[in-house]
């Protein structure tokens, strides 16, 4: 009996890559990485910050559980290590699912500005482009010989390239703040 449990935990122990990760819940890991400070350091959605992180972010995407967990456990660098007197494997795994949730934000490339009527276009890249940095570059791409939105007072856009490997051949157009 008691090989029997033995095998079908590790059975499901390969199911899902690792022990602590059985049945971890992405909304108790939010809790979890608010009670345990992540958020103080991390931002509430992992996003980091130069400041406090040293740049890292933690999502989307995290690092593989076992290289995650081995840091978060053992780490002796400007992070604090946490050991399993203060965060159990339970709510690291959940941690962990509520890090696997967080959802990756657009990319404004690949927004698909030409299927929206012209009014709505301008909206969007008025918006996008009141939030470019200096330097920054929204990119779009066409199969006309127009960009997707002319320019407007505020910011300034060039043909980059001619893609003719791409079938119909694209224009690349780069945004910049003028
Ligand atoms: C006091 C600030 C602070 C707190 C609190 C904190 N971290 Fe960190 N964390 C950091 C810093 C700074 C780094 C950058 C790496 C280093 O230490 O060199 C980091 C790195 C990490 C990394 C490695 C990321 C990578 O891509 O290498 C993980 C994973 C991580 N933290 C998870 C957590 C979790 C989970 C919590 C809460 C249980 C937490 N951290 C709490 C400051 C913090």
């Amino acid at each position: 009996m008691q090989l029997r449990v033995t095998l079908v935990s590790a059975l499901l122990m390969t199911l899902t890559g690792s022990t602590g990760v059985l049945a971890a819940s992405a909304e108790q890991g939010k809790k979890a990485f608010i009670h345990n400070g992540c958020w103080q350091c991390h931002g509430t959605m992992g996003q980091g910050s130069i400041m406090t992180s040293s740049g890292k972010r933690l999502a989307p995407d995290p690092l593989p559980w076992e290289t995650f967990y081995g840091f978060v456990r053992s780490t002796n660098r400007s992070m604090p290590p946490y050991s399993e007197k203060i965060l159990s494997d339970g709510d690291l795994a959940d941690i962990y699912a509520y890090l696997q949730s967080i959802p990756k934000p657009p990319n404004s490339a690949s927004i698909p500005l030409l299927n929206h009527p012209v009014p709505r276009r301008r909206g969007y890249m008025d918006a996008l482009a009141k939030r470019l940095t200096p330097g920054g570059v929204i990119i779009q791409f066409s199969y006309g010989p127009h960009a997707p939105v002319a320019p407007q007072s505020g910011y300034a856009v060039t043909r980059a390239d001619l893609v003719l490997a791409n079938i119909p051949p694209a224009q690349v157009w780069v945004y910049r703040k003028a």
